[in-house]
């Protein structure tokens, strides 16, 4: 089945905007210790998590850093045990971190991630996702910033794609059959 771009369902200034305001919360919550390491989960969250760390201000001691996972499974299911491809180069232990992803659907690949980072131990693990299918859920995540609660389709754009396709998109759009 061949499939084409649909609608828009979430506008390039729609992003920005939740961007900015994910940015602030993130900086309030740091308080007095005033830093933070973003972990970008590859390749979906490449493009979020650009323009979040430049949305944090000039004194505040942002790093960040990339895993790159797979989660076993056939192509449209997760079966939530991820198999490293790329780890980080620093040590998180003693340190917040903030996990940033692209999407949370069923929750699996999160909730195992999450297990291999807490074994590292940080001072402080939390999640950030710009969409969550939060319909799809199979296991329980704690989401702590999230960008935009969708419903159930397959979207394209700003980092995610459709079998390698459609990341550089703008605006977040809907993929349908052709
Ligand atoms: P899960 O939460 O373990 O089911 O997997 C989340 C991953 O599924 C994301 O990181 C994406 O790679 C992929 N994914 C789920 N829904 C979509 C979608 O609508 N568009 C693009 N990728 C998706």
């Amino acid at each position: 089945m061949a499939y084409k771009l649909g609608d828009v369902l979430i506008s390039r200034e729609d992003i920005s905007k939740r961007v900015k305001e994910i940015a602030r919360q993130i900086v309030n919550d740091t308080g007095k210790d005033n830093s933070v390491i973003l972990v970008g989960i590859l390749t979906g969250a490449a493009i979020f998590l650009t323009d979040l760390v430049r949305e944090m201000p000039e004194d505040m001691d942002v790093r960040f850093d990339f895993m790159s996972v797979a989660s076993y499974g056939d192509s449209t299911t997760s079966s939530g045990v991820v198999r490293i491809f790329h780890d980080l180069k620093n040590s998180i232990e003693g340190k917040n971190v903030i996990i940033v992803e692209d999407i949370i659907d069923t929750g699996l690949t999160l909730s195992h991630l999450l297990d291999i980072l807490k074994s590292r131990n940080p001072a402080s693990l939390k999640v950030c996702v710009l969409l969550d299918k939060y319909e799809r859920r199979k296991t329980e995540v704690k989401v702590d910033y999230c960008g935009f609660r969708i419903p159930d389709k397959f979207v394209v754009g700003y980092g995610l794609d459709y079998a390698s396709k459609w990341r550089h998109l703008k605006d977040i759009k809907y993929v349908v059959d052709e």
